[in-house]
């Protein structure tokens, strides 16, 4: 899969897609990622992509220009163009697990200082936002929507890695021990030692159970339980109760 990330500051993508998995997934050829420099798209003086924003106020807006010629420096028959922004569908793991299945490649715009000019829509295919909250560029978002993506692809990280992962079935991960065994005093659960497979999936799935229904109680009526989860769940109903 091959990302196009256009963005004012190359620099910060660079440093996230250097290291650790994602270099990896680069150097695997999984993922192709090319870093589009916004300022190599304008035809104005002194690399101007910006300008004040029509009717006063403050804050500079990102010119049609620049972005649409960035777009269609890189763009093929069958890219996805996505503009970054806190208007957008939210990202979840859902999303992450069909554009992973999807799409071969992926534009990633992001804006900075207060966005982009509205005209600039018309030639995106959608806005996607990671969370309610306003951050100062679109490059955060990018590398996440990025990283999300690429760890659920074939041959990046083992398959086992991420089944089992939050939001599959729309249950939160297992809690999860390693050495030592005994730390201050608190041991690891000994079933996690006992080499017992079944023993241990039943005490993990039972953690998943706990997980969602202490923290994310919302994700369990999406979750589909069979009659064994759905006696825990009701032994955990009745021990909350009891409190
Ligand atoms: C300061 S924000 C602009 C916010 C805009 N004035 C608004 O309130 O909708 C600058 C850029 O950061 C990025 N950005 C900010 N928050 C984001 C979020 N929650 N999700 C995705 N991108 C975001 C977008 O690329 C946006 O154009």
């Amino acid at each position: 899969m091959k990302f196009s990330i256009i963005t004012l500051f190359p620099n910060l993508i660079n440093s996230y897609i250097s290291e650790s998995i994602i270099k990896r997934a680069i150097e695997k050829n999984s993922i192709d990622v090319e870093i589009i420099d916004l300022r190599n798209h304008t035809t104005l003086k002194h690399n101007q992509v910006d300008d004040y924003q029509l009717g006063g106020g403050k804050g500079m807006v990102l010119m049609p220009e620049p972005v649409v010629n960035a777009i269609e420096s890189c763009k093929k028959e069958n890219s996805l163009v996505v503009l970054t922004s806190p208007q957008g569908q939210t990202w979840n793991q859902n999303l992450a697990r069909q554009y992973s299945l999807k799409y071969e490649h992926i534009i990633l715009i992001c804006g900075h200082y207060e966005g982009f000019d509205e005209r600039i829509l018309d030639y995106v295919d959608l806005e996607l936002s990671i969370g309610d909250y306003v951050l100062t560029g679109g490059e955060i978002a990018s590398i996440v929507i990025l990283d999300s993506i690429t760890r659920l692809l074939d041959g990046v990280i083992a398959k086992d890695s991420y089944i089992n992962d939050s939001f599959e079935n729309n249950l939160l991960d297992h809690p999860v021990y390693t050495k030592p065994i005994n730390f201050r005093g608190k041991k690891a659960p000994e079933v996690l030692t006992s080499g017992h497979h079944a023993n241990v999936e039943k005490y993990r799935q039972e953690g998943r159970l706990r997980n969602t229904f202490n923290k994310r109680p919302d994700l369990l009526e999406k979750s589909e339980l069979n009659k064994l989860d759905l006696e825990f769940i009701e032994k955990l109903k009745k021990m909350k109760g009891d409190k």
